[in-house]
Formats: C-alpha cells, structure tokens, sequence
C-alpha cells in the first residue's frame, strides 16, 4: 500500500513537471499573477542567480515561504530591506511615500499571504511601486518578505501569515530590542 503510495505521489510530480515546462512563464508547479493587472509573472525576467535555493524551490511549488520561521535570515532580510524598500516604506515599514507594511491593512488583501507578497514585489503594482525583479534574486525576495514579517506591530490574530502556532508566539516587532 505504502509503496504504490509513493510511486502515485512520484507520478504527480513529474506530471506536475511536464505540466509546468509547457508554461514558459511558470518555472515551479504553482501560478504567479501581477497585482494589479491580474496578468501571469514572467518570472524568467529575475535575475539567474538566487533560483536554486531549498526555500526558492519550495517556494515555486507550493507558495509557502520557509524563510517565515527562519530567524537566521532576518540579519540579510533586514540588509536587502534597507537597501530596496525604506526609502519608500519606512524605516520600520511604517509608511513614507508608499503605504506602511507594518500594520494588518493591505491594499491588495494579498499581500497578508506569501504568495501575494512576492507578486507584489517581483511584478509591482502602481505609480512608483515598480518590478523589484531587477533589483532582488527571487531568494532576495523571500528574505526581504521575512523581515516585513518580522517588523509587523498589529495584532498577531490578524497575520494571517502567520500560522496558528507562530500566532502564539509571535512578538510585535520592537525597535530597541532590536538594536544592538
Ligand atoms: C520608489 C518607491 C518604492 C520602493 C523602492 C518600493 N515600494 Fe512598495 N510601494 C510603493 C508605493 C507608492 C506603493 C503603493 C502602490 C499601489 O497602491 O499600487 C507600494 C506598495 C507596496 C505594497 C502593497 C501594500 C498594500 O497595502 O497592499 C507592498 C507589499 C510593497 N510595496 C512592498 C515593497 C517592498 C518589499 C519593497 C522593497 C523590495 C518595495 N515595496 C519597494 C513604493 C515603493
């Protein structure tokens, strides 16, 4: 039974496979869309490097991003944050000329869930909120969602990506515990 299991699983994935090389805008088995013009991503676009990471591949299967309960990338997040995103954002993603991203009130709802994050910030959306896919690796992309995660101040009941286990546990993000 187990076995027949397995080989059933083993023929999902490479259907899956064939099903995504007919696709030459998918290079994983999921779908991804442009914010605000609904269209599907080229995600040929981004950069070569940054695509064959653990969390990438995961992340192009199934829409969940690892790196979400992977503090060892906050530090690098955090970096990439600083460089592509305060200046419109925030320091601390409370908002500047693009809204804040510290809070639980999103624009595009989407952006509460993995996938939707990343769109945004691979495709854009309007005005100065252009593609971040020449500016990031799509690894860059999942660290940089990590630590807008991480700098989240509403109240952990309303993440909704969060799951409920890291609800319990989150923190709302502290600017002087950070220091140092
Ligand atoms: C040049 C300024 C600029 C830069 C740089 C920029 N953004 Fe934006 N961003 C904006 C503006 C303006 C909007 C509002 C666009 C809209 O409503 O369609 C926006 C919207 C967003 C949204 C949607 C928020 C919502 O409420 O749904 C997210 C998420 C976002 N940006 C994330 C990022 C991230 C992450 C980075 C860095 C990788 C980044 N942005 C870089 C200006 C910028």
């Amino acid at each position: 039974m187990q076995g027949s299991d397995a080989f059933g699983i083993k023929k999902l994935a490479i259907a899956a496979f064939f099903a995504s090389t007919t696709v030459t805008t998918a290079l994983g088995s999921i779908q991804f869309y442009h914010t605000t013009q609904g269209t599907p991503l080229d995600l040929s676009l981004g950069s070569e490097e940054g695509r064959d990471t653990e969390a990438v591949k995961h992340f192009l299967e199934t829409g969940d991003n690892k790196y979400m309960s992977d503090e060892s990338v906050l530090k690098k997040g955090e970096e990439l944050y600083l460089t592509a995103c305060s200046g419109c954002h925030g320091h601390y993603g409370e908002g500047k000329i693009g809204p804040g991203l510290n809070d639980d009130y999103w624009t595009y709802p989407k952006n509460a869930t993995d996938k939707g994050l990343f769109e945004t910030m691979y495709g854009g959306a309007q005005g100065m909120m252009g593609p971040q896919y020449g500016h990031l690796t799509l690894d860059e992309m999942l660290k940089v969602s990590a630590w807008v995660r991480h700098l989240y101040i509403g109240d952990p009941a309303k993440a909704k990506w969060l799951t409920p286990e890291q609800r319990k546990t989150f923190k709302p993000f502290d600017p002087d515990a950070n220091e140092g």
